[in-house]
């Protein structure tokens, strides 16, 4: 049917469509660039870290060292889980995939919050919510990797770094500096990325004045996706298929693409030519590998690079040296998109608080290609 009513639909996947202005960061899909209010990604790697780098997506503005020792207090108080939350993840199931144990947790968490029944324009409670989703985010993964490695959790412990602190939660032992270093860095690269699905998704649910944790729930949801935040676990199994099967780099990549398929970890919708994070991944998954000694993952992901290039002209995206990095940081292969949201986390509630100050709902149209001019029958005459 020919709808005169609407406009004919944008591209599919609303691409190059532009849904809102924002002052929270640039994506210079031509240029490879990434800017957070104003800093550069790769300024904010080399000398922020993830506490600042929070507080800035959230005010817009570099905290003064009492505001920002004021913040990581903040944050620092707030890690512990409430028991009703802890109980609710004791009954998880041991196999149950984390981020569908953080989606769950973080939705759980929207009912025992001290401020659950504030109203969403409320901002000084929107921002307390925030405080402790981001402190909490770290706290629900881990405790949901012990539980259901049948261990306990393992409480935060003051002094350490939001990077040390969840790998500290994680192992229970004494964090590597180096490694707590590098995780803060992957933290402060994923922390914000304009209008990607999962922050959409955040938006358009705040956007009907709902309050922060659907909106944060939501975006767990969408992150979970392999097209989206799920493709960092995707790559490492790609890399552990290629161990399995006892192939090269190349060959996996050819027969991947001769069946048409897709190889995670590459391809982007808005960057044209570098993704200006995966260097800075690359590089930690080279130092890191050098260092333990097993250099195979990185050799075998560069290698993948070159055969992507090669073949379909597409580089590397935020996801895929860091499936390299967290396997060399010990970390399980289901947690690194977790790891994902225990950043993106800080962008999502910068975001939600950016649609609650200037709302509007967010309700586009479909165009209608259905059937028309049809009369209801009885079941007997159906065929
Ligand atoms: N492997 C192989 N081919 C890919 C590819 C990949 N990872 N990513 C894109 N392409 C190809 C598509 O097949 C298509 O080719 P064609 O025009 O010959 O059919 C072309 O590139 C455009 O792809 P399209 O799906 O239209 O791009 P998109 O903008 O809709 O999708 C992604 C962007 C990120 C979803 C896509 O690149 C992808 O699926 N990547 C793998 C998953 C991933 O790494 N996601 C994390 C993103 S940060």
């Amino acid at each position: 049917m020919n709808d005169p009513t609407t406009p004919s639909a944008p591209a599919a996947g609303l691409e190059g469509v532009v849904v809102a202005e924002s002052e929270i960061s640039y994506v210079d899909g031509e240029a490879g660039r990434l800017v957070y209010r104003g800093y550069e990604i790769e300024d904010l790697a080399e000398n922020s870290t993830f506490e600042e780098t929070a507080l800035l997506l959230l005010d817009g503005e570099l905290p003064s060292r009492e505001s920002l020792t004021a913040f990581t207090e903040r944050l620092e108080a707030e890690r512990g889980l409430d028991d009703e939350v802890l109980d609710l993840l004791h009954g998880f199931a041991a196999d149950a995939d984390p981020m569908a144990a953080l989606r769950t947790a973080v939705s759980a968490e929207g009912m025992f919050d001290p401020d659950a029944g504030a109203d969403p324009l409320d901002g000084e409670a929107t921002r307390r919510k925030a405080i402790r989703l981001i402190a909490r985010f770290p706290t629900i993964v881990a405790a949901f990797d012990r539980l259901r490695n049948g261990r306990t959790p393992v409480g935060p412990r003051e002094g350490l770094s939001h990077a040390a602190n969840f790998l500290w939660m994680l192992s229970g032992e004494e964090p590597d500096p180096e490694a707590a270093g590098i995780l803060d860095v992957a933290l402060i690269l994923h922390a914000e990325h304009g209008m990607n699905a999962s922050t959409f998704s955040a938006r358009v649910t705040a956007a009907t004045l709902s309050d922060l944790h659907s909106a944060i729930t939501s975006a767990v949801g969408t992150l979970k996706g392999t097209l989206h935040g799920g493709a960092n676990a995707e790559v490492m199994r790609m890399l552990l298929e290629i161990e399995k099967r006892g192939t090269d780099p190349e060959t996996y990549v050819d027969e991947t693409l001769d069946a048409g398929k897709r190889v995670m970890g590459f391809g982007h919708r808005v960057y044209r030519t570098i993704d200006p994070r995966a260097p800075i991944l690359a590089e930690f998954s080279r130092r890191l590998g050098e260092k333990s000694g097993e250099t195979k993952w990185h050799a075998w992901s560069e290698r993948i690079r070159e055969a992507m290039e090669s073949r379909k002209g597409l580089a590397p995206n935020v996801d895929f040296f860091s499936a390299s990095t967290y396997h060399a940081l010990g970390i399980p292969v289901d947690l690194f998109t977790p790891i994902f949201a225990i950043s993106r986390v800080a962008g999502w509630t910068a975001h939600v608080e950016a649609q609650y100050a200037k709302n509007r709902l967010i309700r586009p149209r479909a165009r209608y290609v259905g059937a028309s001019g049809r009369t209801w029958v009885p079941f007997e005459e159906r065929r």
